[in-house]
């Protein structure tokens, strides 16, 4: 059977990419290639992915591969490829590690599918974006980081359990790093469209932030031997499904800012419109001043990482 659908090619076989291509092949978004080192994993994994289709109700596709040459031509690409911190290592170390394997994989990427759009999911992940910009030689549109939208999704399923409301009528807004210097912006987060500022004590409000910023660490503590990987791979799809359907959404994104928000040269997260192109453009709100000297001081600690490698 063959359907035209788009490509996605998924770099990274481990707990957030594997999760990233079954979610988007039961929504039938594209045809996925799940790319690994780790010989037999990707393939082992894609073939269970396809066992489960007539239970599921989908007939898109899940090529597992060690090869790159089988990621031709893919609209979009995930890249989720790379080390966890391990005891004895260093930021700085996992930075440098990270460096290399996310560097390798954009030239081989890049090379076989050059209008792909980019959306980088490994840690440190401002960081790893402006790397993938730089490595790629794209345009700076269609090298996108995930971070904001998961982090955003942390902080509205706080915000729905401290109101007792459907997550679903919650919609939250994180900018900045993905790191602790985020910025939760409770001005722009709503119920129905009722600020939560108008529906939350100050103090809560402040709680949930401080819970929203330490979300990442808070599921390491539990799950003790890897990261968050439910949420996270929902939070990339949901950005290919935005470029794959060309849907305009607004979702807070890690881009390239050069004078939007005061911040120059660097990946920090702000709300983007994406599209078939990436980065339809930047929607620069009017948030707090407060909140705007959070996120330029968040954008400085990515910068002062991003130095480090000497690109
Ligand atoms: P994982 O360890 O389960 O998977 C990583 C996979 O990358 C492994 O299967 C490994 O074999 C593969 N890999 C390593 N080097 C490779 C190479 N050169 N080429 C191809 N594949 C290679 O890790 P998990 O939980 O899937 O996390 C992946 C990355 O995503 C980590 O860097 C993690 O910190 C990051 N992450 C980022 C989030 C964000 O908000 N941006 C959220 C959650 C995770
Ligand atoms: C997270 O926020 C580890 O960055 C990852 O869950």
């Amino acid at each position: 059977m063959s359907i035209k659908r788009h490509k996605v090619t998924v770099v990274g076989a481990g707990f957030v990419g594997a999760t990233c291509a079954q979610r988007l092949v039961e929504k039938e978004l594209a045809d996925v290639v799940l790319v690994d080192v780790v010989e037999g994993m990707p393939q082992g994994k894609a073939l269970d992915m396809m066992q489960s289709s007539s239970v599921e109700q989908f007939d898109a596709a899940i090529h597992g591969t060690n090869s790159y040459a089988d990621t031709k031509d893919s609209d979009v690409i995930v890249v989720t490829a790379g080390l966890a911190r391990k005891p004895g290592m260093s930021r700085d170390d996992l930075l440098a590690k990270n460096a290399e394997i996310v560097g390798s994989i954009i030239t081989e990427t890049a090379k076989y599918s050059p209008q792909a759009i980019l959306v980088i999911v490994t840690n440190p992940l401002d960081v790893m974006s402006y790397l993938a910009w730089k490595k790629s030689g794209f345009k700076e549109t269609r090298v996108i980081g995930m971070a904001g939208v998961l982090d955003s999704s942390r902080y509205a399923y706080f915000i729905a359990e401290a109101l007792n409301v459907s997550p679903k009528d919650v919609r939250a807004m994180v900018l900045g790093g993905h790191g602790d210097s985020m910025v939760p912006v409770p001005d722009f987060s709503t119920v129905n469209g009722v600020p939560i500022t108008q529906l939350l004590a100050k103090e809560k409000i402040d709680a949930i932030n401080d819970r929203t910023r330490k979300g990442g660490a808070e599921i390491v503590g539990l799950l003790k031997t890897g990261s968050a990987y439910y949420a996270p791979s929902a939070s990339a799809a949901a950005m290919a499904e935005a470029i794959l359907l060309d849907s305009g959404r607004i979702l807070p994104c890690c881009v390239y800012l050069n004078g939007q928000y005061g911040i120059k040269d660097t990946y920090c997260g702000v709300p983007v419109s994406l599209g078939k192109d990436g980065v339809r453009r930047v929607v620069e709100l009017k948030i707090a001043k407060s909140d705007l000297e959070a996120l330029q001081k968040s954008a400085q600690d990515v910068k002062a990482n991003i130095v480090k490698l000497n690109l």
